[in-house]
């Protein structure tokens, strides 16, 4: 698990797991006897720590931590934090130098390791990523990495990295201070780590010296008072109190830089402790890590299929999505044709994809050569012909049955043999565009997120006849552009639009009951959701949400006067021209070049009431329990595969109260009997769409 090697009067303790480098009981045990051995070895004057893996440390062993969650016990995760806390101490105290010697990711516990050491050299190829990312997942450093990090880069910087999880490229960290060095080469890392050993025999980190002094304000001083009262208004802006990691950590901070470091270390493995114990940390590990991962190796995969055989990919509609699913899937490597009817939009879409790489460079996310290459993947035309041999068509074209329809005819003759067609529709039925391009077997859902280039989910749709080749096909084509898919049956809205559609409609409904606009907005962020129904339905459009549900009368024969979006789109749509965000006025005003904000007028179509705070509850129960139901009739509908993959899709589709661990998770968040009265006292109260029958 852990190789030592020697260079001369040098011990090279390199990481080798079998999959993946990470900080289980096991490893570090394993990593505490090597190092053990290095530091009692007189002959050995210096330490380097590497791997032999592609990554460095890839953070703590998710296992570990979940058998840790499993014993409701914080006095034995506190003593499991501890003894990684020492072992790192030892490594920063054992009188020998010890260089971090990076090769791929350095993150959480693995970034917590490389901070123990007295210097970090990493390999500059910017596809490592560096940092404590731990509050992403609803946890919090427990290896030093509170109180390392700001005794190491001043409080200002550390807060931000460990209360927005970001993973910095050697490139970014360098200049942050994370770490000291960048090489070239994995070939010069060794030497250069080598070299540093040799001249700093006989390094210490500061915060062991009696006269340390932090770099920067101090947390007692009037600019460390105003760094954190900032810090906890932001937090509280971003979170409402929803995430106890990330309180736990600000906490840890606060009061680790007020004493002595190794009584810091032990207020973090406290605090550490306690974020283990919170059902919100178990939800957001098993969602947004573990369900995650498992995601990405294609669980609905049909085993049989051999690997998608795509080489080029079509790309129909550069509009606002065809435009970015251009640019992933020529990121990801394939020649990547888009066609569109309009050349204005062509070269709109090509001056995008100009703009996202320029700016990558200039983060240092990508080298000028792979920048380069991928606008040479990239290719614009108005011809058909130029589509010619695509193994994929993805088309993005106007959101109407009629033109999608055509596209498909014309489209079909230059598809590759083998080829398939997806559409990235995002409302209509995939079963009869299927039927309509007259090629259903070879036909599929892949619907993307806006903005595509930086939303991590793919809803994969299958049509009734969608065949199993397709389907694979489509599951590895999302593994290569590095989307988490999700595979549902075919349904009206599928499962996301139809989930978080109903969030839309239950503020609509606030709305029509004299709830105040700006109340309802608050409610909904207050709940957990990224922004507020009134404000996401002028984003999805009044006048789109509008047509669907007209569509939908017109394709079921019935009527839906009772949906919030009847009266409330004839009102917006017809008579007021309010369509939402494109048009510039919907729900909210957005004036050009500043800030949107509520229609003034709004309370003369829907006067208000006032409302009694104790009424808030119900409110924001409503937002979430409302999604919640809805998912529940999809799955007992058959339209998920997997309750998990609802989870999974939730929160990275359209942001569900992460902390919850998503639409399904919330049940066992809440807790089965409290969300069963719950759900009951909703349904009596406000109506059937609140009531899950067979819970
Ligand atoms: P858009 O209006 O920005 O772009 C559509 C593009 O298709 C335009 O550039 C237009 O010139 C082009 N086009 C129209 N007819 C064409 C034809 N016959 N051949 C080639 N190109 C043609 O629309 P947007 O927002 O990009 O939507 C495209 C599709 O993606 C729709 O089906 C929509 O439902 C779906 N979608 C949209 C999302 C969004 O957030 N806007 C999210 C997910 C899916």
């Amino acid at each position: 698990m852990i190789e030592t090697l020697r260079d001369g009067a040098y011990a090279l303790l390199l990481w080798g797991m079998p999959r993946v480098n990470v900080l289980s009981a096991d490893s570090v045990r394993a990593f505490a006897e090597a190092l053990e051995s290095a530091l009692t070895d007189s002959a050995v004057k210096g330490l380097v720590i590497g791997s032999q893996n592609k990554e460095f440390i890839a953070g703590a062993d998710i296992e570990t931590i979940q058998r840790l969650m499993e014993t409701e016990n914080s006095q034995s995760i506190f003593e499991a934090s501890w003894q990684i806390q020492s072992v790192f101490l030892r490594l920063e105290t054992g009188g020998k130098p010890v260089v971090a010697a990076i090769n791929g990711a350095a993150l959480g516990g693995g970034y917590e390791l490389a901070l123990a050491c007295h210097h970090r050299i990493a390999v500059d190829d910017p596809r490592i990523e560096i940092g404590l990312p731990e509050t992403s997942i609803g946890l919090m450093p427990g290896g030093g990495g509170t109180q390392r990090l700001p005794r190491k880069i001043g409080l200002m910087g550390s807060l931000e990295l460990v209360l927005e999880g970001r993973r910095l490229r050697p490139q970014e960290a360098l200049q942050s201070n994370l770490i000291e060095e960048v090489v070239p080469s994995q070939d010069a890392l060794m030497e250069r780590a080598l070299a540093w050993l040799q001249a700093h025999p006989r390094a210490s980190n500061p915060w062991h010296q009696p006269d340390f002094q932090l770099s920067g304000p101090r947390v007692q001083s009037e600019m460390g008072r105003n760094i954190f009262a900032a810090a906890i208004a932001r937090l509280r802006e971003r979170s409402y109190g929803h995430y106890p990691g990330l309180v736990h950590a600000l906490s840890a901070i606060y009061e680790g830089l007020q004493v002595p470091f190794l009584q810091g270390l032990q207020i973090e493995s406290l605090y550490f402790a306690k974020t283990l114990m919170t059902p919100t940390a178990r939800a957001m590990l098993k969602t947004l890590f573990i369900e995650r991962q498992r995601l990405l190796h294609l669980p609905h995969r049909p085993k049989s299929i051999s690997p998608a055989p795509f080489q080029k990919v079509a790309i129909l509609g550069a509009g606002m999505m065809g435009r970015a699913i251009a640019y992933v899937t020529a990121s990801a490597g394939y020649e990547t044709w888009v066609k569109d009817t309009d050349e204005k939009a062509l070269s709109y879409a090509q001056r995008f994809a100009q703009d996202l790489t320029e700016k990558a460079v200039r983060r240092r996310r990508l080298s000028a050569a792979e920048a380069d290459s991928i606008q040479k993947r990239l290719h614009y035309t108005l011809r058909y012909e130029d589509l010619s041999g695509a193994d994929l068509v993805i088309e993005a074209v106007f959101e109407s049955r009629p033109i999608k329809t055509q596209v498909y005819h014309e489209v079909r003759p230059y598809l590759s043999e083998k080829g398939i067609l997806a559409s990235n529709t995002s409302t209509l039925p995939i079963t009869g565009l299927a039927e309509a391009a007259g090629m259903p077997e070879r036909f599929i859902g892949l619907h993307f997120f806006s903005p595509a280039e930086r939303m991590p989910l793919l809803e994969i749709i299958l049509g009734k006849a969608t065949n199993e080749e397709t389907l694979a096909w489509s599951l590895d084509f999302a593994k290569q552009i590095g989307k988490v898919p999700i595979v549902v049956r075919d349904s009206r809205g599928f499962f996301t639009s139809r989930v978080f559609g109903t969030y839309v409609r239950e503020g609509l409904r606030m709305l029509q009951e004299g709830i105040p606009p700006a109340l309802i907005e608050n409610l909904g962020r207050q709940a957990g959701m990224p922004v507020g129904p009134l404000a996401l339905a002028d984003e999805v459009s009044i006048s789109l949400m509008y047509s669907i549900l007209r569509q939908t009368e017109a394709d079921l024969g019935l009527s839906l006067a009772d949906d919030p979006v009847s009266e409330i789109g004839a009102l917006f749509v017809e008579k007021l021209g309010r369509s939402g965000r494109k048009a510039g006025k919907g729900f909210y005003e957005y004036p050009e070049g500043g800030k949107k904000y509520l229609w003034p007028e709004l309370s003369t179509f829907f006067p208000t009431r006032q409302v009694d705070p104790q009424a808030y509850e119900d409110l924001k129960d409503r937002f979430l329990y409302v999604q919640v139901a809805e998912a529940f009739r999809t799955y007992q509908e058959g339209v998920l595969l997997e309750k998990a993959d609802g989870d999974v899709g939730s929160i990275l589709g359209w942001g569900f109260a992460p902390f919850t661990g998503g639409v399904f998770h919330f049940v066992e968040w809440t807790g089965l009997e409290r969300f069963r009265q719950r759900m009951e006292y909703l349904a009596h109260r406000y109506g059937e769409r609140f009531y899950i029958p067979n819970l």
